[in-house]
């Protein structure tokens, strides 16, 4: 996280090159840099796959990805020639030792051409089951030794567990130095996130009561209303705990409750993440039920369409007891957060898509209005939406017009659209061009990662250890199963949910 000046001569090999993260992503992303000039000015990309391709239809191929999935996709793409030619495949199967030599070779050729050495960024967009092998098989190139110029970027999950993941550290740490791995969480990346610590730390408005001295509890939603879809096999390994809770989720609440960075250096503000997860309380295995609700969605109907129930979905076990939705209740010990409860849910097939954040705040100590004023009264609110509403809400009470003291919550939004005519790069250009740069800042360092893994463990092995007898337990288009209202409500809070922006603007208009 600095300010960009255009990065180094850069050469990008994405293993995964014919897959869907590529198409629907990475291009788009790495276009889109280019459209921006962000892109260096020597650059390749090398997409390497065991489909047949040769460059030609490779760059068809993706030119099909940036007309349908790239921001701006219905716009004018008359760069796209100039950028392809930057483009070329590289036919190999991975798992062939051999064919390793193939990738110096190149980067030799292209030594040539630029008349530099470039970055050499080995992107692994590949299924997490072959992340180590490939590592290992790049470790041993000779390029790999270059710890200034050579980077390898590593998609989530990142291991399977904490055992699996300190195994993929180590192995790691044995080709390359800390500085050199880039593990990716794309939340980090996105606008809205980011914007955390512009508020948080620019703003001396906030920090004096971002503590537990004036907040109730925090939520964190990341509600989505799309199925497992196309990825029912990579789903079945994974359940939202390891999908979205392990890092998304996690990395949200930390960027929520750490403590103000001395710089803006990487190391530091790692350093700050890493102690809010070393300061969150393990849940005891005997108490998991006291702290966790898995759900599962059933078929049935979504905005008028019928949609099927996870354990129908492509790939998927018709047995299956895999979660699809996940709520945790966790608390920080230390001084800024004891005893305040951060609620965290995520799901699949839910009422809405949708990510926020929410601070309640706790109740004024005094309320000197009279009792019917305060009929309509609601404790201050600070709603963070990271998606797809981008906006930054505080809610108040104010009175309302009239000769009557009626007191009635109101809210002021910040919105990045109305604020602001610049696009709103995607996550993925954002991170592409922080690995360019070098840049490690929103990135998750190996211990980040671990840490965040011992969190979960207790609740993986209880859910492992005692099948669920109730699933499918929450329909489509809803908001999760019942036990996720249970978990709140027994702390006398419900889940804050904010209204589609169509039923909002009704809504203002009544
Ligand atoms: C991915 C998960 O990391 O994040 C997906 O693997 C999920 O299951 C996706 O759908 C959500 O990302 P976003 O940016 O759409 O919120």
């Amino acid at each position: 996280m600095q300010n960009h000046k255009r990065p180094p001569s850069s050469l990008i090999f994405i293993f995964g090159g014919s897959g869907d993260l590529n198409l629907r992503k990475l291009t788009p992303a790495l276009y889109n840099l280019f459209l921006d000039e962000w892109m260096p000015e020597k650059f390749g990309i090398v997409g390497i796959g065991r489909s047949d391709y040769n460059d030609d239809n490779y760059r068809t191929h993706l030119f099909e990805g940036i007309k349908k999935f790239s921001r701006r996709s219905g716009q004018e793409n008359g760069n796209w020639k100039e950028f392809s030619e930057h483009i070329s495949y590289l036919q190999m199967d991975a798992e062939d030792e051999t064919a390793y030599n193939k990738i110096s070779d190149l980067v030799k050729e292209k030594e040539a051409v630029f008349g530099e050495h470039p970055n050499v960024i080995f992107y692994l967009a590949v299924a997490p089951q072959l992340v180590p092998d490939i590592a290992a098989k790049l470790g041993s190139l000779n390029i790999c030794a270059d710890t200034k110029y050579t980077r390898i970027v590593i998609e989530k999950p990142f291991g399977h567990d904490l055992q699996s993941a300190r195994e993929l550290n180590h192995l790691l740490s044995t080709m390359f130095d800390e500085d050199q791995i880039f593990r990716i969480d794309h939340y980090l990346g996105k606008e809205t996130v980011q914007n955390i610590l512009a508020l948080r730390f620019a703003n001396a408005l906030f920090e004096p009561i971002w503590n537990r001295n004036y907040i109730e509890n925090v939520q964190i939603t990341a509600a989505e209303t799309v199925g497992s879809e196309n990825r029912g096999a990579y789903y079945e390994k994974s359940g939202a705990l390891r999908d979205m809770v392990q890092n998304h989720m996690l990395q949200l609440m930390c960027m929520i409750a750490m403590e103000a960075p001395v710089s803006f250096e990487a190391n530091e503000i790692r350093n700050k993440k890493v102690d809010v997860l070393n300061a969150i309380r393990k849940i005891d295995h005997n108490s998991v039920q006291d702290y966790a609700v898995r759900g599962q969605y059933a078929e049935g109907w979504m905005k008028g369409e019928k949609v099927p129930g996870y354990r129908q979905e492509k790939n998927v076990n018709p047995e299956s007891d895999v979660e699809t939705f996940a709520a945790v209740k966790f608390y920080i010990d230390n001084w800024r957060w004891q005893d305040v409860p951060f609620y965290v849910r995520t799901g699949k097939r839910m009422r809405n898509k949708s990510s926020i954040i929410t601070l309640q705040f706790r109740p004024a100590p005094s309320f000197a209005f009279p009792s019917e004023a305060a009929a309509t009264w609601r404790p201050n609110r600070l709603t963070i939406s990271i998606q797809p509403e981008m906006d930054i809400r505080i809610r108040f009470q104010a009175k309302r017009p009239g000769q009557d003291m009626i007191l009635s919550p109101v809210d002021m939004i910040f919105n990045y659209d109305e604020a602001y005519d610049e696009h709103q790069p995607e996550a993925y250009e954002t991170l592409l061009l922080d690995v360019m740069e070098g840049n490690a800042t929103l990135f998750m360092r190996g211990d980040q990662v671990e840490a965040a893994w011992k969190l979960i463990m207790p609740i993986l092995e209880a859910w492992d250890a005692r099948k669920p007898v109730d699933f499918p337990n929450y329909a489509p288009d809803s908001w999760g199963p019942e036990d996720a209202e249970a978990l709140i409500a027994r702390d006398g809070f419900n889940w804050i949910t904010l209204p589609p922006p169509h039923e909002e603007d009704e809504e203002v208009k009544k």
